[in-house]
């Protein structure tokens, strides 16, 4: 089989620096597009023969130039994986339009305008496919999230038109849902608190996520690698949750044991 190659995007650190590291080892030549320049540090920890492309995904000016550079250099794309994600929470009424745009332009606009861009690339592929990453927050809402929320159900929506769009052209479609995954979004969030606090809630989570803990990146990775290869061949239009159980729990009752 000839090399596969696949484009991460915010593959620079996290969950996404994650899914590059499972694919890089598993023989994938691996594209990793981040707004940090440290993704030039990922890239030469990946290993020989693959790329780093500076770009902030919510700029369609920097992503024409990402797909630009891409096809320069790739004849083909395997797997394209749209991974770049932000969230600023707040409550409705207080929501700045600013904030709301940026969410949905990095979030849905970003991955909307690179699945088109990459459309070529990916149809020359034999078996190419897409894998976005979305949140429990498509399907389990928490207040101040609602922005972030909007973008992870419209990903999700996205992902299921492009399976009955695309899968006639032999290119699939999937979503992954994370729930908890300790990343460093996730350690920034909890160095916030005070240490009483910050373990209050770690318990609070450990309580909820019926595996007792977060998803490691890692985990992650491995289920993207699963869909993105092979073994899913007959996989597209599905939104796989992978967040420990966690959105199976309805109301938490902690004194109810
Ligand atoms: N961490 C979680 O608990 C969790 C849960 C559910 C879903 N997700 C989703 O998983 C994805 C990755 O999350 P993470 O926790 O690894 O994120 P993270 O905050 O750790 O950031 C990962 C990378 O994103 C890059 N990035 C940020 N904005 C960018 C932009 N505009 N363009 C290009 N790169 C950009 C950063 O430079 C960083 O390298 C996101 O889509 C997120 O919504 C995360």
């Amino acid at each position: 089989m000839s090399e596969r190659v696949a484009l991460v995007t915010a593959a620079a650190s996290g969950i996404g620096r994650a899914i590059a590291a499972e694919l890089a080892s598993t023989g994938w030549r691996v594209i990793v597009a981040d707004i940090d320049e440290v993704g030039a540090q990922t890239v030469e920890e990946l290993g020989t023969g693959h790329v780093f492309v500076q770009c902030d995904i919510g700029d369609p000016d920097q992503v024409s130039a990402l797909m630009t550079h891409v096809s320069g250099q790739f004849e083909q794309l395997d797997t394209l994986v749209n991974n770049a994600g932000i969230s600023k929470p707040a409550l409705i009424g207080e929501l700045d339009r600013a904030d709301w745009d940026r969410i949905m332009a990095v979030n849905l606009g970003g991955a909307y305008q690179l699945t088109q861009a990459a459309l070529p690339m990916l149809r020359r592929a034999t078996a190419a496919s897409i894998v976005n990453i979305s949140s429990i927050h498509a399907q389990t809402v928490l207040p101040g999230m609602v922005a972030y929320a909007a973008s992870k159900a419209g990903l999700d929506a996205f992902t299921r038109s492009l399976a009955i769009e695309l899968g006639p052209k032999g290119i699939r479609s999937n979503a992954v849902l994370p729930g908890f995954v300790a990343t460093r979004q996730w350690t920034d969030w909890l160095d916030g608190y005070d240490r009483e606090r910050r373990s209050r809630i770690e318990a609070e989570i450990a309580a909820c996520v019926p595996l007792g803990r977060p998803c490691a990146p890692e985990e992650i990775a491995r289920v993207v690698r699963f869909l993105a290869g092979p073994d899913a061949s007959c996989i597209n239009g599905v939104s796989l949750l992978a967040d420990g159980g966690l959105s199976n729990r309805s109301y938490l009752l902690p004194s109810a044991g």
